[in-house]
């Protein structure tokens, strides 16, 4: 092959490849409000996507491979990456639209932590896919996918603050007023060296069930905040599967009770934990709370801080 031919390929491989941006979500609402016949749990949530997350990178190529920068995370097919590329493969299957293609994963989310970055990352492999097969699936299609790949999959399909119901799959955008006194907030995350299984942390609810909120409360929270227009993000903080992780995790409304009382912060665990985090003022002592983080978790705590999208 001549220098001509190469350069032309390796342009053509170039120009083909795409990177999509997979960002961490956090839930600002999390009302769980019971056990559903097929066992898992009907909620109403806000969840809002960060300005922060992973980036995957795609490429043609003959089969389905999956590399990560983060040695940690597995690359086989427990991935949520892979899982999504073999269901769009099949979804497509008819029409031949793409043979294979190799991931690149750069990984930023912590695991375990209730930012859905796996969920994130299988939306993101799918994007990539549909993309680079020239859009072979519409939007109803992509929805119906994601929402078999995870409960919360099918938020990373929106670009902004959504409500999710049902066992979270069923995702309406907030109405634009709303998503306004959310959009820019900014917020620090911060995650324990622990992670917290999401099937435990349901199980613990399913263990308990005072701990539900009843759906009609569950919408009617929702309903006033949407209809206070002075109501800012602080005023939509709930999270009713704090109760059994902070019950077996003293370490974390250990912390959070000191940020409360230290920084006047009102700090919430995001998702299923482990990961908590706290909406800032523009003029919060960020160094000052950073160190009283890690002067409770340790050094190895993660923390970062973001913007609500
Ligand atoms: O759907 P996903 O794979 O994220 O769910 C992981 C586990 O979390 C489920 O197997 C179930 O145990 C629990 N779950 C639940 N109700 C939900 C979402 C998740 O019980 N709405």
């Amino acid at each position: 092959m001549d220098c001509f031919v190469a350069a032309l390929l390796a342009m053509t491989r170039v120009m083909s490849a795409i990177s999509v941006f997979a960002p961490a979500k956090l839930n600002l609402l999390l009302a769980v409000t019971g056990r559903r016949a097929d066992g898992f749990h009907d909620l109403v949530s806000v969840a809002a996507p960060l300005d922060f997350g992973d980036t995957l990178r795609a490429e043609p190529a003959k089969g389905i491979t999956l590399e990560c920068d983060d040695p940690a995370v597995p690359c086989d097919e427990t991935n949520l990456v892979l899982k999504a590329a073999s269901a769009f493969a099949k979804a497509t299957a008819d029409r031949r639209a793409l043979a294979g293609a190799s991931f690149f994963l750069e990984k930023r989310i912590p695991v375990g932590a209730g930012l859905g970055g796996g969920s994130s990352d299988a939306v993101a492999a799918l994007r990539a896919l549909n993309s680079l097969a020239g859009g072979p699936l519409g939007a109803a299609q992509l929805v119906e996918l994601a929402a078999k790949l995870g409960s919360d999959c099918a938020l990373f399909l929106h670009d902004g603050p959504v409500v999710m119901r049902g066992r979270g799959e069923r995702v309406e955008p907030l109405p634009a007023g709303a998503a306004q006194r959310l959009r820019g907030r900014r917020v620090l995350i911060f995650k324990p060296e622990f992670s917290i299984a999401t099937p435990w942390a349901y199980a613990q609810m399913a263990a308990n069930p005072a701990t539900y909120l009843p759906a009609v409360e569950a919408e009617a929270r929702l309903v006033a905040w949407l209809g206070d227009a002075r109501a800012p993000a602080e005023a939509l903080l709930f999270n009713n599967m704090e109760r059994a992780a902070f019950a077996k995790f003293v370490a974390l409304p250990a912390l959070l009770d000191e940020l409360r009382e230290k920084f006047g912060l009102a700090p919430r665990m995001s998702g299923s934990g482990s990961a908590c985090f706290a909406l800032l003022p523009e003029d919060a002592p960020v160094p000052a709370i950073t160190a009283a983080v890690r002067a409770a978790w340790g050094a190895s705590a993660f923390v970062r801080e973001a913007r609500l999208a």
